[in-house]
């Protein structure tokens, strides 16, 4: 968007549809071949008002980033994502990078007046997090808009739960339960990736799967965690150093042969409160053995009940407790009618989605927003509210569970 068109949008005029809206990624590993895939799609399956090209991908490595490049459809390749960010084809930055590099390249790209998708967690600390939502509230008043890349609100049956909820079908809210249970950590020999080093990961389990179901709750509550008691672990204090890509999570290329210190959480556990009174429980792992992405969710309510699997993510089972007895219960809905979320531009009843297609969405949303001049959600201040809960879970397991307030945007 340029300069012009972004003072129209302040003054309250709709923006004109940018045209061109060119795509920069940055890395090029799990997340970006997942986005790769989202932004090749989402012009040929929705409608839209400008269709994003794939511009520029970045990775350190100038073989396997051109390499990348090819297999993913992108045009061209930088080793720098200073230079990705820099690019005239480039009016969207893309970051699929570990935390450590997140808060450093959005600032950079908001600065350039680019639009940025940012994975999450949004960064590695409050402190970062806060930088970032400033950065992106001024961009903002430039026409810019930033988003957090918690795709699991994409998966049609989430985003239909929060319409039930939403339109009072659970009433209010007493129950918020999410699991969220992977197993590649319950091998002692598993190597020390990125993402069991603080430095590069900020936390383990929490930031990676605590990260989705903190949003996830908070999402489809639609209030905020007010405070939280917590416990986490690591179960297996050191690991092999890497010696190249682990299967399906990238590892340092480092090949040292020593084994070195796992700095973060294996596991956490956690209850929390909800500003209605409502109580949530979380539990997120890496160590929960035959448990491969195993998102789970059940919400109850004065009214009914909902519960959600990601391992089954067309279905979501709904209970309306205001039916008689004798003939209610849990019921399966399969979130595959086109009027159900995002299907309206995909197959007929029943033909199910997947994994893959919550990064179709994912660009489908930022496109729309950037086309109609409105905020997109999840925000970089939803990213920065998750982030808040996380370090309180932290500081309440560092004192053996203590409950700990989570700072409110208006404390
Ligand atoms: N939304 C989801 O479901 C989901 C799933 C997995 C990971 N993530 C998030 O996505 C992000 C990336 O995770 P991943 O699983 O893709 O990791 P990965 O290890 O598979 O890939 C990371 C990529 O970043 C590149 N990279 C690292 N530092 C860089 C730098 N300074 N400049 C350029 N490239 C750099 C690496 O070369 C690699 O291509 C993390 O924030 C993670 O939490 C989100």
């Amino acid at each position: 968007m340029t300069p012009s068109e972004a003072s129209e949008t302040a003054a309250g005029a709709p923006p004109a549809p940018p045209s061109a809206l060119g795509v920069g990624m940055v890395g090029y590993a799990f997340m970006g071949a997942a986005h790769s895939q989202g932004w090749r799609t989402v012009g040929h399956v929705f409608d839209l008002p400008v269709r994003p090209t794939l511009a520029a991908i970045c990775g350190r490595d100038a073989t396997a980033v051109r390499a990348a490049a090819d297999r993913h459809g992108w045009a061209a390749a930088e080793t720098d994502w200073r230079a990705l960010v820099a690019r005239d084809d480039v009016q969207i930055v893309d970051i699929c990078t570990p935390g450590d590099s997140h808060a450093e390249i959005a600032l950079a790209a908001l600065a350039a007046g680019k639009h940025v998708l940012c994975e999450k967690p949004l960064a590695n600390s409050v402190a970062e997090a806060e930088e970032m939502v400033r950065a992106a509230e001024e961009a903002a008043g430039r026409g810019q808009v930033a988003m957090v890349g918690f795709n699991y609100r994409r998966v049609p049956a989430i985003s239909y739960a929060r319409k039930l909820i939403e339109s009072g079908r659970l009433g209010e809210l007493r129950h918020v339960r999410v699991t969220y249970l992977q197993d590649w950590l319950v091998d002692p020999e598993a190597p020390l990736t990125w993402r069991l080093r603080k430095e590069h990961a900020g936390s383990g389990a929490l930031g990676d799967l605590g990260a989705h179901i903190v949003d996830l709750a908070q999402f489809l509550a639609g209030e905020p965690l007010v405070g939280v008691s917590a416990l986490v672990e690591t179960f297996v204090k050191e690991r092999p150093l890497p010696g190249g890509a682990a299967a399906g999570l990238s590892a340092d290329t480092r090949a040292d042969g020593g084994r070195g210190a796992v700095t973060v959480d294996d596991a956490a556990v956690f209850t929390g409160r909800l500003a209605s009174g409502a109580l949530a429980t979380f539990e997120a792992t890496r160590m929960a053995a035959g448990r491969k992405n195993a998102l789970r969710l059940e919400i109850n309510g004065e009214r009914g009940s909902l519960a959600f699997d990601l391992e089954r993510l067309n279905e979501l089972s709904f209970h309306d407790h205001t039916e008689p007895a004798p003939s209610s219960g849990f019921r399966r809905i399969l979130v595959t009618e086109p009027e159900h979320p995002y299907l309206e531009a995909w197959w007929p009843a029943g033909h199910a989605l997947g994994y893959e297609h919550t990064f179709v969405h994912q660009a489908r949303d930022l496109v729309e927003a950037i086309a109609t001049g409105t905020g997109p959600v999840p925000t970089f201040a939803d990213g920065l509210q998750v982030q808040r809960v996380l370090a309180a879970v932290e500081d309440s397991a560092a004192k053996n569970a203590v409950y700990t307030p989570v700072p409110q945007p208006t404390d």
